[in-house]
């Protein structure tokens, strides 16, 4: 497929999406952000895909919502429109692993699209903030419930409250990323992470992303007893008769996905 916002590149079973808007340090316009979703959605269909990852340019991953196209919308329009609601549910609903690769600027929706992702590897320059307090507005993406469950909710607060942006170390430290690396590294550090991801059972590697994601929306018994039903599960698979016996044959295993 053709896009206009992105730059869409498939190889050796990852798909690399980078935001290409560089004139608008990649604001998510209803383009973009539809885009998106139609490229998320692309990659899981194809069946060579085994991981997406996401990423931006040197200064910006995405510096929030396009405040040009948003400035003038009444209430009735973004509710009747449903703004980014629908684009982000398709992003939300990939089986497919998402890697947030985040250089620059990833602010308000930015901020919101990395934190959708499955985790976030960050560059040493990457700046998060949720800045939508000076505009007037809220976070509308999920910014004030998904930044609370990464980094609690005294430096959520402060970060929507005071629309402060957190350097990559700040984000470290407090887990909102999985690795910061000096930002000339940043593709490599990432693709070698889908690369990784990518050599492992997809079956295993769809059942540990649900069994992660189940732990946001449930009591810790009910999310230990989804796991343990999808650890026994596992068993089922012949990717788990052949990852076993490759270990105890001391030989790399050839996961068929089956
Ligand atoms: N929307 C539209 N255009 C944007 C933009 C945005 N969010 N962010 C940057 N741009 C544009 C600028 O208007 C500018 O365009 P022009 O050259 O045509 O004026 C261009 O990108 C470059 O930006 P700057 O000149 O401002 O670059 P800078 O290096 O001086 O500053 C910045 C960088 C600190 C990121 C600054 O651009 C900025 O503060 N951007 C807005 C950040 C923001 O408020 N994001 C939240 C948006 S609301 C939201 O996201 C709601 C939600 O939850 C869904």
């Amino acid at each position: 497929m053709a896009y206009k916002t992105l730059i869409v590149e498939t190889q050796d079973h990852i798909t690399l999406i980078k935001l290409n808007r560089p004139e608008a340090l990649n604001a998510l316009n209803s383009a973009l952000i539809g885009e998106l979703a139609d490229a998320i959605d692309e990659a899981n269909r194809d069946d060579k895909v085994r991981c997406i990852v996401i990423t931006g340019s040197e200064k910006a991953f995405a510096a929030g919502a396009d405040i040009k196209e948003m400035s003038e919308k009444s209430f009735v329009d973004v509710y009747m429109e449903n703004l980014f609601a629908d684009e982000f549910d398709r992003l939300c609903r990939s089986r497919k692993p998402i890697i947030a690769a985040v250089a620059g600027y990833a602010l308000g929706g930015g901020c919101e699209l990395a934190m959708a992702c499955d985790f976030i590897i960050a560059g040493d320059n990457a700046k998060f903030g949720q800045p939508e307090i000076n505009l007037g507005v809220i976070a509308g993406i999920g910014g004030t419930q998904r930044l609370t469950r990464f980094v609690g909710k005294s430096k959520a607060m402060d970060m929507h409250l005071t629309g402060r942006f957190m350097d990559a170390a700040e984000a470290e430290s407090c887990g909102l990323v999985s690795r910061v690396v000096p930002a000339k590294k940043l593709m490599e550090e990432a693709m070698g992470a889908a690369a990784k991801i990518a050599e492992k059972s997809m079956v295993a590697v769809y059942a540990a992303k649900e069994a992660v994601n189940r732990s946001y929306e449930t009591t810790l018994n009910e999310g230990i007893l989804f796991e343990r039903r999808l650890f026994h599960s596992l068993f089922a698979s012949e990717d788990q008769k052949e990852g076993m016996a490759a270990f105890m044959e001391k030989r790399e295993p050839q996961f068929r996905d089956k």
